[in-house]
Formats: structure tokens, sequence, C-alpha cells
């Protein structure tokens, strides 16, 4: 296993200009936080995304602080050399900052190094309670999916210059409030460019374009684990739903004919005990016992 990554870590590649550019994927559980750290990524992000991808829900509005723990424990225990980052899920960080601590603290004590919340100027009180809390925070601009309601939909954000200057402006003050990372969600690439060069921590961009300090996706659309309709900034790495399909029809086909199991799949007796009950059997089956 490599060096850990941690917070500073990933705020020195912002000072390291022309560094490679960081790798975050998210991971909900014990095996795909292994698939993840073995693939060598730099960021393992508990997203409230579980909410759609793993949950079954529309939004990620239903996830509550308790299940956010309960999915960052499964993911931490497999004590990855990548960061775990989990989402502060919707209204555990919007009442106070007494509020935001609180809930962070749960889940840097299920095993997250750092927390990541939505929202620009707003959020600057709770991001400070935070890091005087000594808790790392990852902020998240641009399509914040909380804000789902009040944005009217999943829909790309700062296409007007007016739009993008406020970006900007969100972006300076999270990074000035102490964050070590923002995520830009869905935002054309030059405004991306723009709050890449504005703030002095890493940029981490999901739908935002190549200006980007590093790079997003949810797992289960990099590795076409389901169905959805993807979002235009995806691309899928593998087709696990359609690979999975086909070997679960596989054995569906293969108990129904019999082919499963095979004698390769199956405990055996050892010669004489085995004589033993065949013989036992025969009494029982053979005698009409049991068909009486
Ligand atoms: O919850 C999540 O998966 C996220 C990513 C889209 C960045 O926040």
């Amino acid at each position: 296993m490599g060096t850990r990554v941690t917070a500073p870590s990933v705020r020195a590649c912002k000072v390291a200009r022309g560094s490679t550019p960081l790798v975050m994927v998210t991971a909900y559980d014990a095996p795909t936080a292994r698939m993840v750290d073995d693939a060598g990524v730099d960021l393992l992000l508990v997203g409230d995304s579980v909410a759609m991808v793993v949950l079954g829900h529309d939004d990620t509005l239903s996830v509550t602080v308790e299940e956010m723990a309960h999915h960052t424990a499964a993911v931490a225990r497999t004590s990855p050399r990548a960061m775990v980052v989990t989402d502060l899920p919707w209204l555990s960080y919007h009442l106070s900052t007494e509020d935001t601590v609180r809930n962070a603290a749960q889940l840097i004590r299920a095993g997250a190094a750092a927390v990541k919340l939505e929202g620009g100027l707003r959020r600057v009180p709770m991001v400070e309670a935070l890091v005087d809390a000594e808790i790392p925070v990852m902020g998240h601009l641009g399509l914040t999916p909380q804000s789902v309601h009040a944005l009217g939909g999943f829909k790309v954000q700062a296409k007007e210059a007016a739009a993008a200057h406020a970006l900007v402006e969100d972006a300076v003050a999270l990074a000035e409030a102490g964050v070590f990372g923002i995520v830009l969600e869905a935002v054309p690439d030059t405004v991306a460019r723009m709050v890449t060069e504005a703030v002095d921590v890493p940029t981490i961009g999901i739908g935002a374009g190549i200006h980007c300090d590093g790079q997003v996706l949810v797992l289960h659309d990099v590795l076409g684990m389901q169905d959805r309709l993807l979002p235009k900034f995806v691309r899928a790495y593998g087709s696990l739903k359609a690979d999975g399909v086909t070997g679960l029809s596989a054995f569906a086909a293969d108990v129904r004919s019999g082919a499963f199991p095979g004698p390769a799949e199956t405990y055996h007796l050892s010669a004489d005990v085995e004589a033993e009950l065949e013989s036992e059997i025969e009494g029982l089956y053979g005698g009409g016992i049991l068909s009486a």
C-alpha cells in the first residue's frame, strides 16, 4: 500500500501546478471501496448519490446522516490508501454551525477523513466552524443536487456571465473559509477554468471540462452498473449491468436444466459412509416406508 492520501496532500496538488490531475470516484460499501482503491484512485467519495444509485430514490434529499455514517463505516473498514470524503446530507448543515459540526463528527467517527458540503457564500460560517473543529471540508458548487427543487431540475449552471462571476465569488469565499478542495459540477469549461484560476485549492470537476485540477464520476456510471440515462459528461468504462444479467441468466438456465450444481460444486461422503447411507436410503424408499 502506498502513502495515504490526506487533506494536505490533496491541497498540495494545487501548489504543484502542472501536477497529475486528481482522481475521485464514489464508493458506498466495502467491495466497491476495494475496487476503487485497488485502481489507485486518490479520493473515495461516499457521495449522497448513494440515495439514487444504491437506495433507489429519485434524488439525494432522502438520505440521512445515519445512513451516510453506515455507508462510510463500510468503506472505511477496508482501510483504503485513498482519502475517504463523505457528503454531509441535505439539512445536516443548514440549521446552525453547532448542528453542522455535530453531524460532521458523526461521519468522521464512522471513518471519513473529511466531509463535503454544497453551496457557496451562505455556507461560509459552516465551513469555518468545521475547520475550527479540525474537520477538513470540501466544497461543491455549480449544479448542487441537494438544491434540485430550487434550481428547477438537474441543469447545467453558470451559463450567463453574471452567474459565472457569482460562482467565482462563491469559490473564492469557500477557499478563504478553509476548504481543501472544491467539486465543480455541470458548468461550462470556461467557467470552470475561471474558478480554477481564481482559487488556491484544487478544483475537481464533474461535467466541468478539462481545466479542473481533477475529475470525479459516480462509480455506477463509470462501470455501467445500471440502465439509467447517463448525463452527457459521463464516459462509461464498463458494462457491469449487462455482464451481470448475462451471468445471472446463465446461472438460472443451469439450475433449471440441472447443470448446476455439478460434482465440483458438491460435497461428497467417503465411499464407505456413502455405501452405508445409500443402503439406508434404499431401505426407506425401496421398502415403501416413506411412500405409505
Ligand atoms: O454524491 C455524489 O456522488 C457527488 C458527486 C456527483 C460529486 O457529490
